[in-house]
């Protein structure tokens, strides 16, 4: 196996994560988010020559740390796709299932890419950038609700309202097409601690751009009829958007909470095609925080795919 690329990416709750799958080395497996293939080695060392993982990573970076293993199906794709892609490689069952959500450090620190406040560069975001909107693209096309709703909804963006009037405005006289373009416009708006409100604004901004609840919502929705019964499924979260889809996916096998007619219903629910294998979600140990600070807002959550 060659090495990876170095510093692309420090793997989060890669015991955890892995253990989780309970790995049976004739097994066949999918890393969803190949990244830097940190998780995608450790569960290599744990499959026997018959055994096989197929990983999927949209951002064709990724591939540049691909190990020479022959028991490794590369599917350069996004995940939503996920039924597809495995019937593809015919093996429409697999017995687990790992995704490590977000993106990778080398997207994030990779100033070209448009993801960090830290550095100038396009804004872009985009992990795959085969194609779909850019964050610049949104910014000068979303109409004055849609960001608002945006800001608001996936960056918790306390004067969402204010802060699409005033772009929507700013972008009438000069467009944004750079971090830096962004940054200056956004500063006369700025509530609480700047780091803070970038932080919430480029999250907004970068769920849009991937459509990344959707896409998980996708995701979540294939895996019971992707996996055999006992096989697991591992997902790693960053954020409480995301580990709440996830949380009620495995509670419930739906998003919504239940409603007051379903509750009152004398009819059983269709009861949900995975089980819990944890009560709580995992998160890293004080060693890992302090060997990884950017593991801080992990969230591991385990399931078992229950006998249909
Ligand atoms: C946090 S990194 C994964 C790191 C990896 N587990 C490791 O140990 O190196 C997330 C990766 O998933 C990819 N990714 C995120 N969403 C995706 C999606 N919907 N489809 C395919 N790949 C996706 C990103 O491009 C990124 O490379």
């Amino acid at each position: 196996m060659s090495a990876p690329t170095p510093f692309y990416h420090t793997t989060v709750l890669l015991q955890e994560a892995t253990n989780a799958l309970a790995i049976r080395p004739d097994g066949v497996y999918v890393d969803a988010t190949f990244g830097g293939g940190g998780h995608s080695r450790r569960i290599l060392e744990q499959l026997g020559p018959s055994g096989k993982l197929i990983a999927f990573d949209q951002d064709a970076d990724a591939w540049r740390n691909t190990p020479e293993d022959s028991r490794l199906i590369q599917v350069p794709e996004n995940f939503r796709y996920l039924k597809r892609f495995l019937r593809l490689h015919g093996v429409p069952k697999v017995d687990g299932i790992l995704a490590d959500l977000g993106v990778s450090s080398w997207q994030f620190d990779t100033g070209e890419r448009g993801f960090s406040t830290r550095f100038d560069g396009p804004l872009d975001m985009r992990m795959d950038q085969r194609g779909g909107a850019t964050a610049a693209q949104i910014i000068k096309d979303f109409p004055e609700a849609d960001l608002h709703q945006m800001f608001e909804q996936y960056g918790e963006v306390r004067n969402a309202r204010q802060l699409a009037r005033h772009l929507v405005s700013v972008r009438q006289k000069s467009p944004l097409t750079t971090v830096q373009d962004l940054r200056a416009a956004v500063s006369p708006v700025i509530k609480g601690r700047p780091d803070k409100y970038f932080a919430q604004l480029f999250q907004a901004l970068r769920i849009e751009v991937n459509e990344e609840l959707a896409v998980l919502k996708e995701f979540l929705q294939q895996t019971p009829d992707c996996l055999h019964p006992g096989g697991r499924l591992s997902v790693i979260s960053f954020h409480s958007l995301e580990d709440r889809l996830v949380k009620r996916f495995i509670r419930w096998g739906r998003f919504e909470e239940q409603s007051l007619e379903a509750q009152l219903s004398p009819l059983p629910e269709a009861p949900a095609p995975l089980k819990a294998v944890y009560a709580k979600p995992i998160e890293p140990t004080e060693a890992e925080l302090h060997q990884n600070p950017r593991s801080r807002s992990a969230r591991l959550r385990v399931a078992e795919r229950i006998d249909a």
